[in-house]
């Protein structure tokens, strides 16, 4: 009670704000997404991702090393795929060869103890721009997980320790996991995007790798029929304790700070680790404003993060992660 109690004698000096500090950033804490193209030599600023880059598998090998020497210990990878080696089948993304397939294998070159983690989902590889097969207007749910399940033991051939899939079908984690088992990955993980929104902040990202929906006739112009309702919060708890009943080693929520509720929520559901992904959108719109000096970038990209990771992220996909890794350095 008043006087007895003030609560500023917490906040008084640093130090004492330094002792009693709830929350932490650190580079442990970050996924670093990165996006490889074909080429040599390439290192290509996306417009709508200010100061982000796509990259040839060069430039990714003298990347990974930087990450690894500024402490980040773990990558995302996602690939743009040549308009003329689409199909509806995603067909490429179970080439050998192919290019996250080569990636995979130069970052594991590069630098063995990167954790590798690859996106899994049709969506750069769609004729369509959808994370599914799509016949007669409709995205094939069984048939797309299908596809992932081989995907999946193509990145884990290929030396990926988690498979990530982003594609919200249903049951795909378990068609994963017993795939994955039946070829003898079982050391391989799985990071579930399980609560992963119909959301306007993916734009840039689809920009980054030219993999938006294509406005053709019979197929679908969103994603709505297999990514969440935005509107949605319980659902977001069906979805990601399925996939912890599935296999998922990792579970994600997806945007991030328009999502915190919901990150909280499953955090207190679930007892496997949870990911938050803080999305292109959200990345460029800070850049965006901090480019026109309306708000420190530094300070509000620090709040931001410890906003996510308050709210119960234990692992951070997020393209500030080399400038949060500088800053701390
Ligand atoms: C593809 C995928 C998307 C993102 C990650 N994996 C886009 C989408 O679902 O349309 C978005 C990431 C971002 O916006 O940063 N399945």
């Amino acid at each position: 009670m008043f006087p007895l109690i003030r609560n500023r004698r917490l906040r008084a000096t640093e130090s004492i704000r330094r002792l009693v500090r709830e929350t932490v950033i650190t580079p442990d804490d970050f996924l670093v997404p990165l996006f490889v193209v074909e080429g040599k030599g390439i290192k290509e600023e996306i417009p709508s991702m200010p100061n982000y880059c796509r990259m040839s598998l060069d430039h990714l090998e003298i990347e990974v090393k930087e990450l690894w020497q500024m402490g980040l210990c773990a990558v995302l990878l996602f690939v743009k795929v040549p308009d003329d080696l689409k199909d509806n089948k995603g067909t490429e993304a179970l080439n050998p060869d192919g290019l996250m397939q080569r990636a995979i294998k130069t970052v594991k070159n590069a630098c063995p103890e990167m954790l590798v983690m690859t996106d899994v989902a049709l969506d750069p590889f769609s004729s369509y721009g959808h994370d599914g097969i799509v016949t007669e207007g409709q995205i094939l749910n069984d048939e797309t997980s299908e596809v992932l399940a081989e995907m999946s033991i193509s990145h884990a051939k290929a030396g990926a320790d988690f498979v990530a899939p982003s594609d919200m079908m249903d049951g795909r984690i378990l068609t994963i996991r017993e795939a994955l088992e039946d070829e003898g990955f079982q050391n391989t993980g799985i990071m579930s995007y399980s609560a992963k929104y119909a959301s306007a902040y993916y734009g840039p990202f689809r920009d980054a790798l030219d993999s938006a929906p294509v406005d053709i006739e019979n197929v679908p112009k969103d994603k709505k029929t297999y990514q969440m309702d935005p509107a949605n919060r319980f659902e977001a708890i069906r979805e990601t304790q399925m996939d912890v009943d599935e296999g998922a080693d990792i579970v994600m929520v997806k945007p991030g700070l328009p999502y915190l509720d919901i990150v909280r929520e499953i955090k207190n559901e679930v007892d496997v680790p949870v990911a938050v992904y803080q999305v292109s959108g959200e990345y460029a719109m800070l850049k965006a404003a901090a480019e026109k000096g309306w708000l420190n970038h530094d300070t509000v990209m620090m709040e931001q993060l410890l906003a996510i990771k308050r709210a119960g992220a234990n692992i951070i996909a997020s393209y500030f992660a080399k400038d949060v890794a500088r800053l701390l350095g």
